[in-house]
């Protein structure tokens, strides 16, 4: 393994250190190609499309991308998806394109779209094939094992960004494998050096679809942006936000200037999602630090639509230097989640994303609470509408539509006093586990409670309540690695129905810890009543009909 001051110029190294110094991030692992520093912003056919996107298509929305004042707004990418792609090489072995959909060829397009002032993107595929079939037993190319040559030749018809997507990993017949049975990381880090040879700076955009927890390779020293989920559609729906929102909890630490999570591309512009979910979705992906590449139509976008997209402040939101993303605070079970993060300025970003799901399509009014992000009082701008909302004290009441949301900028604020809790580890003596429940160590180091639900059972004794006993807060420290790629009731999160001293159990929704069961998440925050004064309180954790996460410890407040 080469040390990593090694690999950079020294004039690189410099910049490496400052950014180190200033931003306190992972910058120091960050592909440092010179590109995608901020969160890429551009167009991309497939949501709109699929893989039969025409030469006059990709020039319509190049046009339009210019004409609605969007590459003014930064979205200055226009990448070509799959279907572009020949299949069949040339006689040199050269990658050659789909005459039928591209009659002029490449270089013609990215000479017009660089001519609007543009950037040009081109798609790839690190396996055998790419993704989706011609038609009989043809494919499009993929680069595997012709990465140099291929990156050479997209660097030659002027590509400044590569989407490299994961169909046929495996073998040339396994064509959708979300559990190689190889490692599919030396796909992205052999392309990744092949375009770094041809000394032309290409944005890298990897679509692995979170297989193998790209987060930790970390492929942030490997590509500009990964894909943290399956796609995202088409179709567009609430169901496909909820997976991947759920997808990221565990690793929004993992952002940060050259190197993010990709949320998948845009669904702003088309069917499937009203234009409140339109809006959260365009918020969360922004402030999550996601590229925001836009895929619809743009030669028929409504001005709903367009709107959204044009937003400037919630676009500055993505393209803050910082380059933090938003992280999960608190999660009201069927009601609304809350996530913040900060900014280069210092202010902090936050905001109710409306989570409901038994109650869908039904608007009312939320309270959001400042201590689930840490604070008591702040000056407060809706970033969606701009409008300054003077000074925001304990709680600030406003009227949300269903799946709509609530994006505050925050700044002057006054921190609250963090709540301290008397921590109980559940596989402490006393506990009694029942049913199928067990207990199992963790590297070594901490046990933890599995295979609760389902008829097994964790029950809490000796908890304290206090002098008073009533509402308490807990924090609950547990391991959830049940991922998933398609959309189910509760995707990428388990249900925990959780009872103090035998009264009704209420049902918590936790999300995904990690892709491991050895990754913990600490800190999950809920407030349940019925404790009674003195130390003889008991919690109970179940699930009828499905497991819970393995839980390490919960925590309840003084
Ligand atoms: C194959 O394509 C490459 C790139 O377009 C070109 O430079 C080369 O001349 C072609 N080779 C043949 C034999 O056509
Ligand atoms: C166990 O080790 C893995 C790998 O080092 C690490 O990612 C994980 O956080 C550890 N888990 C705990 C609970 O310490």
């Amino acid at each position: 393994m080469v040390t990593w001051w090694k690999m950079y110029p020294c004039w690189r190294l410099v910049t490496i250190l400052l950014a180190m110094i200033f931003n306190g991030s992972r910058t120091s692992f960050a592909l440092h190609n010179g590109v995608g520093v901020t969160p890429a912003m551009g167009w991309n056919p497939y949501n709109a499309f699929a893989c039969n996107t025409v030469e006059s298509q990709y020039h319509s929305n190049a046009q339009a991308v210019v004409n609605l004042g969007l590459k003014a707004l930064g979205y200055n990418y226009v990448n070509l998806d799959c279907g572009w792609q020949g299949t069949t090489r040339n006689a040199s072995g050269a990658f050659t394109w789909n005459v039928a959909a591209l009659p002029n060829g490449v270089p013609a397009l990215a000479t017009f779209v660089h001519s609007l002032g543009l950037k040009f993107g081109v798609y790839s595929d690190g396996g055998f094939f790419a993704c989706d079939a011609v038609g009989g037993t043809a494919h499009f190319l993929g680069s595997l094992g012709h990465e140099s040559q291929d990156a050479a030749i997209f660097a030659s018809w002027g590509a400044d960004y590569l989407k490299y997507d994961n169909c046929y990993a495996v073998s040339s017949t396994d064509f959708v494998d979300f559990d190689p049975p190889i490692e599919i990381q030396p796909h992205y880090t052999t392309m990744r050096d092949a375009l770094a040879a041809t000394g032309r700076p290409i944005l890298f955009s990897a679509c692995e679809w979170g297989v193998q927890d790209p987060a930790r390779w970390p492929a942030s020293s490997v590509a500009n942006s990964w894909r943290i989920s399956n796609d995202i559609g088409p179709p567009a729906s609430w169901d496909n936000l909820f997976r991947i929102i759920n997808q990221l909890v565990p690793i929004t630490g993992f952002a940060g200037p050259g190197g993010f999570n990709d949320l998948d591309m845009l669904e702003v512009g088309n069917t499937g999602l009203t234009t409140a979910e339109q809006q959260t979705h365009f918020a969360f992906w922004a402030a999550a630090k996601s590229p925001l590449i836009i895929s619809t139509d743009l030669t028929t976008i409504s001005q709903a639509a367009l709107s959204i997209l044009s937003n400037p402040r919630v676009i500055a939101l993505n393209q803050d230097p910082l380059g933090q993303s938003i992280s999960f605070k608190r999660r009201y079970t069927n009601d609304h989640d809350v996530w913040a993060g900060h900014l280069s300025d210092g202010s902090m970003v936050a905001g109710n994303t409306l989570v409901v799901i038994n109650m869908a399509n039904s608007a009312r009014s939320i309270a959001f609470e400042l201590s689930d992000v840490g604070i008591t009082s702040a000056t407060a701008i809706n970033v969606i509408t701009g409008a300054s909302l003077g000074t925001l004290t304990n709680s600030f009441t406003s009227a949300f539509d269903a799946h709509g949301s609530l994006v505050l900028k925050l700044s002057n604020f006054v921190s609250a006093t963090p709540p301290s809790f008397t921590f109980y580890q559940a596989a402490a003596a006393g506990n009694v586990l029942g049913g199928g429940a067990s207990t199992r160590v963790i590297n070594n180091t901490i046990t933890v409670v599995g295979f609760v639900g389902e008829g097994g059972t964790l029950g809490f004794t000796g908890i304290d309540g206090g002098a008073a006993g009533g509402t308490k807060l807990l924090s609950l420290d547990f391991v959830n690695a049940d991922f998933t790629e398609t959309n189910s009731a509760c995707s990428n999160c388990r249900n925990a129905f959780i009872s103090i001293n035998d009264g009704p159990a209420v049902q918590v929704q936790m999300p995904l810890s990690g892709q491991s069961w050895d990754i913990l998440f600490s800190g999950y925050l809920v407030s349940l009543s019925g404790f009674v004064a003195g130390k003889t309180n008991t919690v109970q954790i179940s699930n009828p009909t499905a497991f819970t996460p393995d839980w390490y410890r919960i925590g309840v407040s003084v």
